[in-house]
């Protein structure tokens, strides 16, 4: 069955690996989208540079070039409109969405989470800080859950929760690959559900409806 590819704006603070993961999936013809936008906080970071350097807009846009708060909204409001995403996907980003753009791409906005929310998220647990928390605790487990973005850290329901396997030797550093290794396949399968039309919402229940035979 032919796919129609949605339209992809992805939003970053760091290495860009997730960014670079779906970019690659795209190409390789495993996920029906088009990534028509990156933007980042951070104008040095990796998934900017990676962006460019494939002829993928990419636009830094922080708080900071702002004298107010709705100057930035509004900003982001207008490229956003313009990009016109079917879906929004942050990948990395550090930074809380306003919420009027959560708002005005309600359903349609999504984030990657490397824990099994809603363990081990919300503000302060980002990045290394998880695996280290998870390490800390003793978990057996962790794992990787893409999550619908609402105006809290990490409290939208989820789309895909995956386990991957805490190992007795595990640092911070190893469960952090073990666990991005699965966040660049995971994130391109709950997109490819979207492109599929397969993802229905209501309320706190994503369910994700069977596909069409090949
Ligand atoms: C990823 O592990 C992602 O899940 C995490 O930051 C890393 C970014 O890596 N995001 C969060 O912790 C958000 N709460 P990347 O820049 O290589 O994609």
């Amino acid at each position: 069955m032919e796919v129609e590819p949605i339209r992809i704006v992805a939003f970053a603070s760091g290495n860009g690996s997730n960014v670079r993961a779906i970019y690659d999936n795209i190409q390789r013809g495993s996920l029906s989208a088009d990534l028509v936008g990156v933007i980042s906080n951070n104008s040095g970071c990796g998934a900017l540079q990676f962006a460019r350097e494939n002829s993928i807009p990419a636009l830094h846009i922080s708080l900071r070039q702002f004298s107010t708060a709705a100057a930035y909204e509004e900003r982001l409001l207008n490229v956003l409109h313009e990009r016109a995403p079917d879906l929004i996907v942050l990948a990395g980003y550090m930074k809380m969405m306003p919420e009027s753009i959560v708002r005005a791409f309600k359903n349609r906005m999504l984030n990657i989470h490397p824990a099994l929310l809603p363990s081990f998220g919300g503000r302060g647990l980002y990045g290394h800080l998880v695996h280290e928390a998870v390490l800390d605790y003793g978990c057996k487990v962790s794992g990787v859950t893409v999550h619908l973005v609402d105006a809290e850290y990490d409290t939208g329901p989820p789309v895909l929760q995956r386990c991957v396997p805490v190992l007795d030797d595990d640092t911070p550093e190893t469960l952090a690959s073990r666990v991005l290794q699965e966040e660049h396949k995971i994130y391109s399968d709950a997109i490819q559900l979207f492109a599929e039309k397969r993802v229905q919402i209501s309320g706190r229940s994503v369910r994700i409806c069977a596909g069409s035979k090949k």
